[in-house]
């Protein structure tokens, strides 16, 4: 079992599909935190009801991004955890984060990066008149959406009269794929050649 702190920032409809993963025994993970942003997101009563702890690390409480990306590696240690399951989380984190939990920090977006970084993906599709956009699961860097590539499928949204439509058929692909490639870190290891990583079936 891999043990995963979560961090989202609002509705947490992805860390609600992997912890019914998780309860259901498809996904062998051991969540231990969430970690918000948000004091306010439904991320935090989907944690309570599976009596997970919530710690809150606001961006206006700390002076740079480094130092709350700072506090929330303190968190990571305190609660020993070994990957890192963004899910929504829409700070940009930086610094020493990603030298101690290097390739151990994994998000979720809803394109088939590098088309359409951001925060608004599925907008920025739809709006551009993409017929195809995605999901990609990928290690996190420092950039805005960037890091190696785990895992990527595209997504036909040529029939979606609406950008909210078009992001609706992308996240039920989402809360598919994000619980299993969470389970696959217990059953193995990701190596990183270029912009892409491969699964080696090994222990984690
Ligand atoms: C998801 O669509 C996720 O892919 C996206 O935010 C949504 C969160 O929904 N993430 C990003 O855009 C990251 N740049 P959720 O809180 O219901 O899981």
């Amino acid at each position: 079992m891999v043990k995963i702190a979560i961090l989202a920032s609002g509705r947490g409809s992805n860390f609600s599909a992997i912890m019914k993963e998780i309860s259901a025994g498809r996904c062998a993970a051991t969540p231990i935190v969430l970690i918000t942003n948000n004091p306010l997101a439904p991320a935090i009563e989907i944690a309570k009801k599976y009596n997970l702890p919530v710690e809150i690390v606001k961006k206006e409480d700390f002076s740079s991004r480094e130092e709350m990306s700072d506090r929330i590696l303190f968190l990571l240690y305190r609660y020993d955890a070994e990957l890192v399951v963004l899910a929504g989380y829409m700070l940009l984190i930086k610094g020493k984060i990603f030298t101690d939990y290097k390739n151990r920090i994994i998000n979720i977006h809803p394109s088939f990066l590098p088309a359409f970084p951001g925060a608004n993906a599925q907008k920025d599709a739809f709006e551009a008149g993409a017929k195809v956009s995605g999901l990609t699961i990928h290690f996190m860097d420092e950039s805005l959406d960037g890091g190696p590539i785990i895992y990527q499928e595209k997504v036909d949204i040529s029939d979606c009269k609406s950008a909210d439509e078009a992001a609706a058929k992308i996240l039920t692909r989402e809360h598919l794929a994000y619980p299993k490639i969470v389970h696959s870190f217990s059953k193995g290891n990701y190596s990183i050649e270029g912009k892409r990583a491969s699964f080696h079936p090994t222990k984690f």
